[in-house]
């Protein structure tokens, strides 16, 4: 009985650490607004990021405003639901519209 939990467990988790992210798409269809994008920046992300984007080099905390413009929407927006690295996960923190908006606050900023 415990194997079939447990393995009934693993395939429900499964969809949520595979490449293909189903929510990705969905959020690349919402348009985002910038300044709600700014907020939700500067509420998640900047401590990390820092608000101007430059990041920090002695932490390994990359610039965006050196890399942003170089990875896709579908990249930016995958990384922020799944994290990567020290990079901790949002999917739970953030809205799919959050998400959007700072997307489209990233495009505005850093290109
Ligand atoms: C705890 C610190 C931390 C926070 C908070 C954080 N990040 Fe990151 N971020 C990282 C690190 C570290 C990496 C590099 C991950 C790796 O490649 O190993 C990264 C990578 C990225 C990348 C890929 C850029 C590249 O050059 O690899 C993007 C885009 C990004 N973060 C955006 C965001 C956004 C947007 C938020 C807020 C929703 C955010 N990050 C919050 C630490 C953080």
């Amino acid at each position: 009985m415990r194997r079939i939990f447990i393995a009934a467990a693993i395939l429900t988790v499964a969809p949520a650490c595979s490449e293909e992210n189903p929510d990705t798409d969905t959020i690349l269809e919402l348009s985002g607004d910038t300044a709600n994008g700014k907020l939700a920046y500067d509420n998640n992300c900047a401590s990390c990021h820092m608000a101007d984007g430059s990041g920090n080099d002695s932490l390994n905390y990359p610039s965006l405003a050196e890399h942003a413009s170089k990875e896709s929407d579908a990249e930016i927006v995958t990384v922020i639901l799944d994290g990567e690295g020290a990079m901790p996960s949002f999917r739970a923190n953030l809205s799919d519209q959050e998400v959007a908006d700072i997307l489209a606050y990233i495009r505005a900023e850093w290109g």
